[in-house]
């Protein structure tokens, strides 16, 4: 090996939104959940990472920079997740520029790591989903790794619970597992992006700002305080899943959507439930679920369902592009963006929202 190449590879990934939503550990280093989850993969071209990895004699240390700034991957979950991909990394050979990198080599390489995200970082709009899955799935391809997307969602866990999720387009599931290493938490595709193509999301960002609380605290405080994530987690999301899964598979938009907006409620509910309590949504995220609700009776069957993660923006997925058209006037009605800053601004999906990853 010369001292003077560099290789790269840059990966693409979108983010997700639960729509059965994990909320808690029950292993903090492994990332292993106490419930089952279900999401839906957004269209890309909206939300998604950009990461470009790259490697070479030249590197003195591994370093990253998101969105243009230095940050340190000194953290356990970057540390898991590089050790667990340099594991599985394979030799390598670029013959036009005369690269050979043997198996052994990845263990002393560094890697310079570029992640830039189209969307808001640390809001609620699941950036640490597409970081991580990003992240990894540019990893794999650059030290030439074998594994499948469900072996490489484990490691993506590792980097971020909900990242494992973004390894697939349409709807996915992460098996929360039982085994104590966690070699069976994974995430498995339910239906591609084709399957229910009706589907359309339109993403109320109430504020872009970074919140206060992360996910990874918020959980944790809640799983030590909180005796409704336990009978959530032990008694409602079991069945939840289950329904969920139906209403998947048969496109039953009615079903979806009561389990989606109730899944979503109590998720927050658990927040409140939590000592010292937590506010993920604020006033208007509270007034566009009224909004909503009263909206779905009125048309005696429900055109939108609502689903808000740790944070206030809303993401509102409708029911085909006629109840997007009617929902998208309603809100620029009610809810105009930057209007006395109530609301930020809005994304919309595409028809076919939900794509593939990689
Ligand atoms: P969110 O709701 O946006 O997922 P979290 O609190 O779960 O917020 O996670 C935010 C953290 O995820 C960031 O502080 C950063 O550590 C990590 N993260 C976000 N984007 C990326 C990225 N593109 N690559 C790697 N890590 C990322
Ligand atoms: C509300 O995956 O961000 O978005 O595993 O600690 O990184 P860590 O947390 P994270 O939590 C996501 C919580 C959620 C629900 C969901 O995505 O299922
Ligand atoms: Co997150």
């Amino acid at each position: 090996m010369g001292e003077k190449w560099v290789l790269m590879k840059t990966a693409q990934t979108p983010t997700n939104i639960a729509v059965i939503k994990y909320w808690g550990k029950r292993d903090e280093t492994l990332i292993l959940p106490v419930n089952d989850s279900i999401s839906v993969t957004l269209d890309p071209a909206h939300l998604c990472t950009t990461t470009t990895v790259a490697v070479s004699p030249a590197f003195q240390q591994d370093r990253m920079w998101l969105n243009g700034k230095e940050i340190s991957l000194s953290g356990g979950r970057y540390q898991n997740c590089l050790r667990e991909i340099r594991k599985r990394a394979r030799e390598v050979e670029d013959k036009k520029k005369g690269i050979k990198i043997e198996k052994e080599d990845w263990e002393k390489l560094h890697l310079h790591i570029a992640s830039y995200n189209n969307f808001p970082t640390a809001a609620g709009l699941a950036s640490s989903a597409a970081g991580f899955a990003c992240l990894v799935f540019a990893l794999a391809k650059l030290m030439n790794v074998e594994e499948d997307e469900s072996q490489l969602s484990a490691i993506a866990r590792q980097g971020s619970g909900s990242a494992c999720r973004s390894l697939f387009g349409g709807f996915v599931k992460w098996i929360m597992g039982k085994e104590e290493d966690g070699s069976d938490s994974l995430a498995v595709q339910l239906v591609d992006e084709k399957h229910w193509d009706d589907l359309f999301i339109i993403i109320a960002v109430v504020s872009s700002r970074q919140k206060e609380t992360s996910s990874t605290s918020g959980m944790r405080e809640s799983v030590e305080t909180s005796l409704l994530l336990q009978h959530r987690a032990k008694e409602v999301v079991p069945k939840r899943t289950l329904q969920m899964e139906e209403a998947i598979e048969n496109r039953d938009f009615a079903s979806f959507a009561k389990l989606t907006c109730a899944d979503s409620n109590q998720f927050h509910a658990v927040c409140l439930d939590t000592s010292p309590p937590i506010f993920y949504m604020n006033d208007t995220s509270h007034r566009i679920i009224s909004h909503v609700e009263k909206w779905n009776r009125s048309e005696g069957s429900p055109q939108v369902a609502y689903t808000f993660d740790a944070g206030p923006n809303a993401v509102l997925i409708a029911r085909d592009r006629k109840a997007a058209a009617q929902l998208l006037k309603r809100l620029l009605f009610s809810f105009p963006p930057n209007f006395d800053t109530d609301l930020d601004s809005y994304i919309i999906g595409d028809k076919t929202i939900l794509k593939e990853a990689g």
